[in-house]
């Protein structure tokens, strides 16, 4: 069963305030969530004043700084730090974003609240279980399926068919589009959610890939595919600027194109 951000029934109470050393300037105020579910009874909201001096120019940088010198036993997801790796994905200011992209003077006010990515398993604090999200993307079989025997050197491909890939390939598998869509949080079970459709997409417009019918019958079902409502939740907060839904269009204009034959199960 999902676990939803928030287990049912309770909301987050204020915690700790950690507060700046008087007479610190520009200060922002961070409203961080903070759930331990191994002993935690309720989430809480934890507050820390940080001088913006204090620190680097992002969201991260924030995090981070509070990790190190103010409250070791926050937890939160990062690697690359500059927008590449998806690790940092969170909700902003009620926003899916990357932390390491997003800078604090991008935020309307001084208080800023950063919770985990919305309807999923809290691991801890910011760290969510994607565990579902990752066997979503492996069911689609994001790999290149060649009839061709394999070559000796590399498949060469047109530039006019590398370009169909563009605003496709980018996906840092991040999350952000996934947990922000309405139709993914009811029924994440079925429905496989904006990223793992557009990287199924991905791959169906690979002019290498002869596995193109294969997918689209994959995705023959009433949940995986046509769950999605055009709420375009998912295509607003890309942190890349994708568009999965659009690829979501294009696969449902596929799977009715004239000439499509279902192969036999
Ligand atoms: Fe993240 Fe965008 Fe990929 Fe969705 S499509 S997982 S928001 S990079
Ligand atoms: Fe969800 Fe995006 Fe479709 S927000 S309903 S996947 S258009
Ligand atoms: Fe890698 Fe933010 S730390 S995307």
């Amino acid at each position: 069963m999902v676990q939803l951000t928030l287990p049912k029934g309770s909301k987050p109470t204020t915690g700790k305030v950690f507060k700046a050393a008087p007479g610190s300037k520009d200060v922002k105020t961070y409203k961080v969530y903070r759930y331990d579910p191994e002993v935690d009874a309720d989430p809480r909201w934890d507050v820390y004043e940080v001088p913006t001096g204090d620190h680097g120019p992002m969201l991260l940088d924030a995090l981070i700084h509070i990790k190190n010198t103010i409250d070791p036993t926050l937890s939160f997801r990062r690697s690359c730090r500059e927008g590449i790796c998806g690790s940092c994905s969170m909700n902003i200011d009620g926003r899916n974003t990357l932390a390491c992209t997003k800078g604090w003077d991008e935020c309307q006010s001084s208080n800023i609240t950063i919770a985990p990515l919305p309807h999923q398993p809290v691991v801890k604090d910011l760290v969510t279980d994607l565990s579902l999200f990752y066997a979503q993307y492996d069911s689609i079989q994001p790999y290149l399926q060649s009839d061709e025997p394999d070559p000796e050197k590399e498949r060469l491909q047109s530039p006019a068919d590398r370009e169909k890939l563009d605003g496709l390939y980018e996906c840092i598998l991040c999350a952000c589009c996934s947990t922000s869509c309405p139709s993914y949080w009811w029924n994440q079970e079925e429905y496989l959610g904006p990223a793992a459709l557009l990287q199924s997409y991905r791959w169906i417009s690979d002019s290498r890939d002869d596995a193109t019918q294969k997918r689209l019958d994959d995705l023959e079902d009433p949940f995986k595919l046509y769950r999605c409502h055009t709420i375009m939740n998912c295509a607003q907060v890309c942190p890349k600027g994708l568009n999965p839904a659009k690829a979501i269009a294009e696969t449902k204009k596929l799977m009715i194109a004239p000439g499509r034959k279902k192969q036999a199960a």
